[in-house]
């Protein structure tokens, strides 16, 4: 493969990399790819005993919940987080419908609802983000702009796309350089969801080629392993600054996965 085109890393002064919902299936390959490639890592976490035993003394660990922006009492975790960041690679989420993970201390009125994560957590991200960064990577949504349509009406009923859709806005009104990307149903373990293809366990095998598209036309699976690749990769082309774009897997694969490629159709 030939040379990236640009890279943020490379031009980024601290190269330090921030991953929000490392804990999670899509943020553990991500964390994994990082550390491959010799990056510096910094996670946000709620638990810290969860990301210590998934990833001991390899990555700095930041205590954090994205739903809790500074405020005159509390200490500014967010904004401390992100102090001395280059990138962000955000893959926070919660269950599109009503599960535990949406934290029903208050059973009238749960907490960590898709609108609370997906929506203003993302915009207390953007606040406490400085204008220095040189990328905010968000792992969105496929439906975002199909909400009418099967099967994304039904999965919308709780409002997981009006969500990820309004992060995406508020990431793009920020003026910081972003890369939006939104896979279809996941596949491929960590296995963390509460659905079928969990259920299934559902791979890959790393057998199916990437396909990306710009206009939310595209269906189907992804892995959750081109999920994290891409979440990396993008941050070495220019070419994807500013894009959004959808992820699936279909096809099968021949040659090892050429992202300067793919991402040369944006
Ligand atoms: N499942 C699908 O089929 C599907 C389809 C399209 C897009 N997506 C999106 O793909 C991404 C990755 O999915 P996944 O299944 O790999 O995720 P996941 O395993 O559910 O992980 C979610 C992560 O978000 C973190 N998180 C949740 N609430 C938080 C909060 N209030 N503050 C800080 N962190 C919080 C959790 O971290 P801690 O518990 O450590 O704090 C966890 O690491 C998500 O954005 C999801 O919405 C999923």
């Amino acid at each position: 493969m030939s040379e990236p085109n640009s890279s943020d890393v490379n031009s980024s002064q601290s190269n330090l990399i921030l991953v929000a919902g490392a804990t999670g299936g899509v943020g553990q390959l991500v964390v994994a790819k990082l550390l491959a490639q010799n990056y510096s890592v910094r996670i946000l976490t709620r638990n810290e005993d969860k990301a210590r035993n998934m990833f001991g003394d390899r990555v700095e660990i930041k205590v954090g919940n994205i739903l809790e922006p500074a405020t005159f009492n509390e200490p500014d975790a967010l904004g401390e987080a992100l102090q001395g960041v280059s990138q962000l690679i955000c893959c926070t989420g919660t269950t599109a419908f009503p599960s535990l993970r949406w934290d029903f201390t208050n059973l009238w009125q749960p907490i960590n609802t898709p609108r609370a994560v997906d929506g203003e957590g993302i915009k207390n991200l953007v606040t406490a983000a400085s204008s220095d960064l040189a990328r905010f990577v968000f792992v969105s949504s496929c439906g975002v702009l199909r909400k009418d349509k099967f099967p994304f009406k039904l999965l919308n009923a709780f409002g997981v796309l009006d969500a990820k859709l309004e992060g995406e806005q508020a990431i793009k009104n920020s003026g910081i350089p972003y890369t939006i990307i939104r896979p279809g149903r996941l596949i491929d373990g960590p296995f963390t969801s509460y659905d079928l293809n969990t259920l299934f366990q559902a791979k890959t095998d790393g057998k199916k080629a990437v396909v990306l598209g710009t206009k939310d036309t595209l269906n189907g699976e992804t892995s959750r392993i081109d999920v994290a690749n891409a979440c990396v990769e993008c941050l070495n082309y220019s070419t994807t600054i500013n894009q959004t774009f959808e992820l699936v897997n279909t096809g099968n694969k021949s040659t090892p996965t050429n992202w300067e490629q793919l991402f040369a159709q944006l």
